[in-house]
């Protein structure tokens, strides 16, 4: 490799870097990174840093120590030229202080960018020069990805097992397999997600309340049921808590017509009840995970969190809907047969790293076939845990 290909290298990734910063405060938005250089000096810095906030190019050139005319513009997302947004585009401002050459990590995603940026920036006689660490400038914006290319959410799995891959106390009971600090890191990725997700089982099971305890809350969080006949209790926590967040319930649409009582009691609770399709597949029958997915798309859910128990992580595991898993592995040991088991991480998932969390281990791996993208590389959110 040159001498100038790995200088590209090491300011690109300290772009990421930067731009993980954002991380927990842009989204739904990318987060996104920028270093101004000359050469091998780096003379100004910047990234995205809240959702409506300006750019991380606008924030770079603002911190330059000395005039960007002729520096490269590092940049891990391609300059947006698009204006029907919160902030002005990021391509006349660049053109206009005479940036000379800008390399870009990956091209835009969005229908409205989509090298558009690029074109004009080489239009007005800027050099334009990239990808540059494309997999790990792509792992980063992954959710934004799944947005605006595929209008779906990004799916991320997660869920607790002990060392013996029980998912529950003994005889099925409720039990905290993770330890505290795992469970606080939960709260704090259901901050940064748009919606969280269970399976009637787990409501059941457990009541849960499916908040974010102890982590800033910037955004809305959507609670989502799976519940084909409609048993949410009305008397649940879910049921009970709309102070603290949307509850939405996919049920059958035959159940939906004939439920009426049901249903409106539940609305009646503030709870939204939406009918969604079987899928046509299998036996028992269960809701379409698919159709669900692209409805959750239209509300603008660009990272869903789903918390599986053993029955919903094996349909979203089979069906390839899911694009990250993250498991939290305890010491500790259930050792009885009448527990439920973990969900297998099928074979083309792909470890991209681990961390301890005290006592307890926390997996990453992610679809190798996902549609929205893959790249073996460890995401944001486990290499700033
Ligand atoms: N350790 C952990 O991290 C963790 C996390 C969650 C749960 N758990 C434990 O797991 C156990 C509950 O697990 P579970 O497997 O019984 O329940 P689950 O996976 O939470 O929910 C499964 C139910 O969701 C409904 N569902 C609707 N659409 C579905 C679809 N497309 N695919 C799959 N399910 C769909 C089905 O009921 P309908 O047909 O009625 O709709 C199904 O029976 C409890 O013991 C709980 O404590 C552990
Ligand atoms: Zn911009």
């Amino acid at each position: 490799m040159s001498c100038s290909a790995e200088i590209d290298r090491k300011f690109m990734r300290r772009a990421i870097d930067l731009a993980m910063r954002g991380r927990g405060r842009v989204e739904p938005n990318p987060m996104v990174g920028c270093v101004i250089a000359k050469g091998e000096r780096i003379i100004g810095e910047g990234f995205h840093e809240r959702f409506g906030g300006p750019h991380a190019e606008p924030n770079a050139l603002a911190a330059c120590t000395e005039p960007p005319q002729g520096a490269t513009a590092y940049v891990t997302l391609e300059p947006c030229c698009h204006t029907n947004k919160k902030t002005p585009p990021c391509v006349p401002a660049l053109i206009s202080t005479r940036i000379g050459r800008i390399v870009v990590g990956c091209v835009d995603p969005n229908p409205q960018v989509a090298g558009q940026g690029l074109l004009q920036l080489r239009e007005a006689g800027i050099v334009v020069e990239g990808p540059v660490l494309e997999a790990e400038a792509r792992q980063l914006i992954a959710p934004f990805i799944a947005g605006v290319s595929f209008h779906r959410p990004y799916v991320t799995l997660k869920w607790a097992e002990s060392a013996d891959g029980k998912v529950a106390g003994p005889g099925g009971q409720r039990m905290w397999i993770s330890n505290e600090r795992s469970r606080q890191i939960v709260h704090e990725l259901r901050s940064r997600c748009d919606a969280v997700m269970v399976g009637i089982g787990t409501v059941l099971a457990d009541d849960p309340l499916l908040t974010a305890r102890g982590a800033p809350v910037l955004r809305p969080l959507l609670r989502v049921v799976l519940d084909r006949e409609l048993r949410l209790p009305t008397g649940s926590r879910l049921a009970n808590s709309q102070e603290m967040g949307k509850v939405i319930v996919y049920c059958e649409q035959r159940i939906y017509e004939r439920e009426t009582e049901k249903r409106k009691r539940l609305e009646c609770q503030g709870i939204e009840v939406v009918a969604a399709p079987l899928d046509d597949r299998g036996v028992p029958q269960k809701l379409s995970l698919n159709s669900i997915l692209s409805e959750l798309g239209k509300r603008n859910v660009t990272h869903l969190l789903v918390e599986p128990g053993p029955t919903l992580a094996g349909s979203f595991l089979v069906e390839g809907l899911a694009d990250r898993v993250w498991v939290f592995r305890s010491p500790k040991r259930i050792q009885d047969p009448n527990t439920p088991r973990a969900a297998t991480v099928p074979k083309l998932f792909i470890e991209t790293g681990r961390g301890s969390v005290m006592d307890d281990t926390l997996l990453e791996f992610l679809n190798s076939r996902s549609d929205v993208f893959f790249a073996p590389v460890t995401s944001a959110d486990l290499l700033l845990m």
